[in-house]
């Protein structure tokens, strides 16, 4: 198998044609010529596109390299349109969902949603693998790992074992980590889901979502959905995103290095507390996540606390190099108080940092600059 960059380059392209580019424009269609019966693949906009097909045929092959069983991919306008064609494609009245109590955090809305359709939601922490705890009787477990914003750690293998041993299926939630970091498929998820929105495009300028599958009828369920609800990606963001992927490993992995690096010149600092990384040897995350994690690739996110509010609006206002933004996984940094959506338990002084492709001096530098002035403005 060729290494993870190599592939990442070469994802999805067609065979090499003369007098063609090498990753075909986008396609703008409606609908095709279809003359005499329907006949595919392609017939109508909402249901296919090429521009989709050689991206999603890119993620499958970053998601599941083996290639036997194929995995197939079904690309969405969002990651929460990839995360709502699962949910709400599986589970049925009656059925019992098992979510992260600390995921992203609009699944409390979705859960809402699930209840109002008379499915039974419970939820545990991600950490400690303490949704093991609540799957008798489940049909389907969500897992989100690395955790946002929290950056907690589970076992996606020993979960998947042990809801498979109950007959429920398994879904993760791979945005933060990127298929180049992680593979659910490979440790027996059924599912791969993301938003790629952030790291995997990268570049703060696209929303697109996915769901990758190996088993064709949960591949079918999922693509039904889709044509069902017309949740479907634009061309141009599609095309956009798959251009993205030939420099994914690049990113990821200045990303990954210069947050190992931002999270250890944090430890030192008296006024910062609770910083976590799944990359800092002696975070409660670091051993799962090594032995899950590929490639010394835990992310792009640190998170830590200032001691309150008004102290983490004045390092915000100090940065220079980092924009105030939400979202993570972009090129250039963004940072911002998490408390302030109101949808997170985090502290007032919660920050969660998405470190970009700055050089890894200068950005350290600029957080550390940025801490002596929020501590002596604040005196
Ligand atoms: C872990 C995780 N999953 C899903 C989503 C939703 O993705 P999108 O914003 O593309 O709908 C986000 C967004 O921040 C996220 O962080």
């Amino acid at each position: 198998m060729t290494g993870d960059g190599t592939r990442a380059v070469r994802a999805g392209l067609p065979e090499p044609r003369a007098n063609e580019p090498a990753l075909p424009g986008p396609a703008f269609a409606a609908h095709y010529h279809l003359p005499g019966e329907v006949a595919g693949p392609y017939t109508y906009g909402r249901e296919g596109n090429p521009t989709w097909t050689a991206l999603e045929r890119a993620i499958s092959e970053l998601e599941y390299p083996a290639g036997v069983p194929a995995a197939q991919t079904i690309t969405f306008p969002s990651g929460m349109a990839a995360i709502s064609a699962v949910l709400l494609s599986q589970l049925r009245p009656g059925d019992t969902a098992v979510l992260p109590a600390d995921g992203y955090q609009l699944l409390p809305a979705l859960r809402e949603r699930l209840e109002g359709f008379g499915v039974t939601v419970r939820t545990a922490p991600t950490g400690d693998d303490a949704q093991l705890g609540a799957l008798d009787g489940a049909r389907l477990l969500w897992i989100e790992t690395p955790s946002n914003p929290g950056l907690d750690v589970c076992d996606i293998r020993r979960l998947a074992d042990a809801a498979h041993d109950r007959g429920a299926l398994v879904a993760v939630d791979n945005t933060l980590a990127t298929p180049l970091a992680q593979r659910p498929l490979e440790l027996g998820a059924d599912f791969s889901v993301a938003s790629g929105t952030k790291a995997l495009t990268g570049h703060g300028d696209v929303l697109l979502g996915y769901v990758t599958t190996l088993a064709p009828e949960l591949a079918a369920a999922v693509r039904a959905w889709r044509k069902t609800t017309g949740a479907i990606p634009g061309p141009m963001e599609a095309w956009l995103a798959h251009r993205s992927l030939a420099t994914l490993q690049l990113r990821v992995d200045r990303q990954a290095a210069t947050a190992l690096a931002l999270a250890r010149a944090l430890h030192d600092r008296r006024e910062v507390t609770s910083v976590r990384h799944p990359g800092l040897p002696d975070d409660p995350a670091h051993a799962v996540a090594l032995r899950q994690m590929h490639g010394g690739r835990f992310g792009c996110v640190v998170s830590f606390v200032l001691p309150d509010r008004p102290h983490a609006e004045r390092f915000l206002a100090a940065l220079r190099l980092v924009d105030e933004a939400t979202s993570f996984g972009g090129v250039r940094s963004t940072a911002e108080r998490r408390g302030r959506w109101g949808g997170d338990a985090v502290p007032d002084g919660f920050i969660r940092f998405s470190v970009g492709v700055e050089d890894t001096d200068d950005l350290v530098d600029d957080v550390l600059t940025a801490l002596n002035l929020a501590q002596t403005n604040g005196v």
